[in-house]
């Protein structure tokens, strides 16, 4: 569940091999991980660009809500912890290798408003996979924005970024996220059943993935007719 940069960055992997991984396994071929986007990034109603501190209050009307934080990692938020972030682990504009993550504002593009933020994380250089995640204010929930800018994060991540696989933790209960994981053709991999003891309580984690090949898959062209 990782729509918030810090904690996500903060579980920097340390490579150790679980009983299948690691060894002498060497790094899956392709050029080595890197993006560099052009800022802002432009969907059909939004743009995605890194937040500032001009981005404060408008981060404050939902990143300060307890429903937004329920099934996410990170606290009600306050205008110091706001600050903290933008400071530290949001200034990030690019990502150079892998426990670097990238997260980005998502404005309207007609107005001007910031309605949400996504986020891309790089996990493994060598596995080449990474993990997205979203939070929307709920004032601008139910139009697709959430859904539009995630899908602007895969295509980061799979045509820039270049990895392998992507993925997706969300917990059981959350079904607006659930269904957004769906809509981004992500498929249900895993339920993992009480993995992890959540603000005061065992939590049921949904694992979603994507991987390079069904993206392509998705997006091919359609064959043109005879
Ligand atoms: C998860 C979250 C981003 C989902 O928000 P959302 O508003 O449902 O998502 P979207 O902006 O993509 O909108 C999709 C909804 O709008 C509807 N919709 C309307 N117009 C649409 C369009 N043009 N395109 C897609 N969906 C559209 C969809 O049917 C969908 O509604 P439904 O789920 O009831 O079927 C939001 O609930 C949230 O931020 N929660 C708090 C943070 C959080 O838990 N993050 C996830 C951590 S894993």
């Amino acid at each position: 569940m990782p729509p918030d940069i810090p904690p996500v960055e903060e579980r920097v992997e340390d490579g150790t091999p679980g009983c299948e991984g690691g060894g002498a396994a060497a790094v899956a071929p392709g050029p080595p991980l890197l993006l560099r986007p052009t800022f802002p990034i432009r969907t059909a109603r939004l743009l995605l660009r890194p937040l500032t501190a001009a981005d404060t209050d408008e981060l404050l009307e939902y990143r300060s809500l307890p429903e937004v934080c329920r099934y996410v990692p990170f606290l009600p938020m306050d205008r110091a912890a706001v600050a903290r972030r933008l400071a530290d682990a949001w200034a990030r504009t690019e990502i150079t290798g892998e426990g670097q993550g990238l997260i980005l504002g998502v404005q309207l593009a007609e107005t001007g408003r910031l309605v949400g933020d996504v986020n891309l994380f790089l996990h493994s250089q060598e596995h080449r996979s990474a993990e997205v995640g979203w939070v929307l204010s709920p004032h601008h929930s139910g139009h697709g924005y959430a859904t539009e800018a995630a899908h602007a994060i895969l295509h980061l991540a799979f045509d820039d970024l270049k990895v392998h696989r992507v993925i997706a933790r969300v917990d059981a209960r959350n079904l607006a996220s659930v269904r957004l994981a769906q809509r981004l053709g992500m498929r249900r991999e895993a339920l993992l059943l009480e993995n992890e003891w959540f603000k005061g309580g065992w939590s049921d984690e949904i694992d979603f993935a994507l991987l390079e090949s069904e993206w392509l898959t998705q997006h091919r062209e359609p064959a043109a007719t005879p």
